[in-house]
């Protein structure tokens, strides 16, 4: 049987990364009716996707790939042929922070996102729906329809934005079970079109209520928006964190006290070293560059001010680990518990540990790393200062011999270490700085430990 007749739709991603991946592994998953590619200008990327050492670590989903790999998700290095064949593209490249140029460390970098759009039409030879997946500047549409009809050979493209919410280590359920599917469509003939196609994608398991459509641009910025919000709330949090520890405040009671407050909610009100990932920075500093080119200075200056705040959280646990260690900590040897961004992710990218790494190495220390999943992005990270940190997979081998631990990422299992066999092989006095507040901070200060919460005061012995 033909592909044609086994299956109803052809659906391509460009893009085979921590989106393009699980999100097209979800739609073949639960659409055995379509046929989903998904294609990467790196192979290596697409190998280990045809394997089961998946190139992303997250939770379940090895096994909803396994549901439909071979059936009806492939992952191919055949771009042409992939566009060539399919009737929806969705387009899920990276757009990190621009480098160079104008908007230089604030502007989305386009480029790779442009290329497909170029790709995309150079290639088609019949009409096709564009689904935005990356996260893009508000109007991004609008210069991609552009490329996309400057065609002669008399094809339509019509563009969707469709973002993306899902939170790496839940991507899984967030697929599955998603707050909301964001679609936004030209209230034209084609966009109307299109837009029902693509509502009827995820009609296959998403309820029909919880599928939003709105105009283009209401869905493009409301990626932005959504993710300045989220990161908004972090940087709150920790400022008032820091107050607390001047007051004798207790930021997790705060915290507890306004959550409950029916208006606010609870989520996202732990304070932390800061927030980290692909996405909240990058994004936030889009979103003020933005504002900046429409002339919005205050609106600007109030958005980066969330990121000028994670900045100073991270600046602070490292200035109080130097204060409280004696005000230096040359040659000491000083362990990250985690290096990950957050939990169940190997994915490192903007991690505040690789800032306090830096700032670690910078002072002298000797840091030790443990991580369940992000050893390997680590090392890269870290490829500048090699000769003082050490990769070790085992929290105690790396425990051993320590002046100070500090709790990076909130892995499950840093809780459920033994601590007492941890403070017995480190150097006195021994300290903990428990930059998640996941410990039981009054438990290790009884077996010795200093230890030093975010927001909250320290339990000392001297
Ligand atoms: N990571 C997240 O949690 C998350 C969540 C929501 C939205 N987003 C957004 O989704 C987009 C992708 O993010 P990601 O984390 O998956 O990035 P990623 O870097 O993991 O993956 C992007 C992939 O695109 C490939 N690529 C780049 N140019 C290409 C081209 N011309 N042709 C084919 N492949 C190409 C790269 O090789 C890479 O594998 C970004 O805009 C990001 O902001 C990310």
């Amino acid at each position: 049987m033909s592909n044609k007749a086994r299956f109803t739709r052809n659906i391509l991603c460009i893009g085979a990364g921590y989106v393009g991946g699980p999100t097209m592994a979800m739609i073949a998953a639960r659409c055995p009716q379509y046929r989903v590619t998904v294609v990467d200008v790196n192979p290596g990327r697409i190998d280990a996707w045809n394997t089961d050492q998946l190139p992303i670590y997250e939770p379940g989903l090895l096994e909803v790939v396994k549901i439909a790999r071979g059936r009806n998700l492939f992952f191919s290095t055949e771009i042409e042929r992939g566009i060539g064949e399919a009737e929806v593209i969705f387009v899920s490249v990276n757009t990190p922070t621009k480098t160079f140029g104008a908007g230089a460390g604030k502007a989305a970098d386009l480029q790779y996102w442009e290329k497909t759009a170029r790709d995309i039409i150079r290639v088609a030879q019949s009409d096709k729906i564009i689904v935005e997946k990356s996260t893009l500047p508000v109007r991004t549409a609008r210069a991609m329809e552009r490329i996309l009809d400057a065609n002669d050979k008399g094809i339509h493209c019509e563009v969707l934005s469709n973002p993306e919410f899902l939170a790496e280590g839940t991507a899984v359920n967030d697929l599955d079970h998603p707050d909301r599917v964001l679609i936004g469509s030209h209230e034209t003939e084609t966009g109307i079109g299109a837009r029902d196609v693509l509502v009827e994608i995820y009609a296959n398991w998403v309820p029909r209520e919880r599928i939003l459509t709105s105009n283009v641009w209401s869905a493009e910025l409301s990626k932005l928006a959504a993710n300045a919000f989220l990161a908004q709330r972090i940087s709150s949090i920790n400022s008032i964190s820091a107050l607390c520890e001047k007051t004798e405040a207790n930021v997790n009671e705060v915290g507890r006290a306004i959550g409950m407050d029916s208006r606010i909610g609870n989520r996202f009100l732990r304070a932390s070293v800061g927030f980290g990932g692909s996405c909240f920075k990058k994004d936030i500093l889009n979103l003020v560059y933005i504002c900046e080119t429409y002339g919005l200075h205050e609106v600007a200056t109030y958005w980066e001010s969330v990121v000028a705040i994670n900045d100073y959280q991270k600046r602070r646990f490292v200035q109080t680990m130097l204060r409280v260690m004696f005000n230096t900590i040359a040659g000491k040897r000083i362990t990250l518990f985690g290096f990950a961004f957050k939990a169940d992710t190997g994915d490192t990218r903007e991690s505040p540990a690789i800032d306090v790494a830096r700032k670690l190495v910078e002072e002298q220390a000797h840091v030790v790393i443990t991580d369940p999943q992000a050893l390997q992005n680590a090392e890269k990270d870290l490829a500048g200062c090699r000769s003082q940190v050490t990769f070790t997979e085992d929290p105690y081998k790396a425990a051993a011999g320590a002046h100070a631990i500090a709790v990076m990422t909130e892995w499950e299992l840093y809780k459920a270490l033994d601590y007492q066999r941890i403070f017995d092989g480190m150097e006195k006095p021994a300290f903990i700085f428990d930059g998640r507040n996941i410990l039981d901070h009054r438990e290790l200060h009884e077996m010795g430990f200093n230890v030093f919460p975010l927001g909250e005061a320290a339990l000392k012995h001297f």
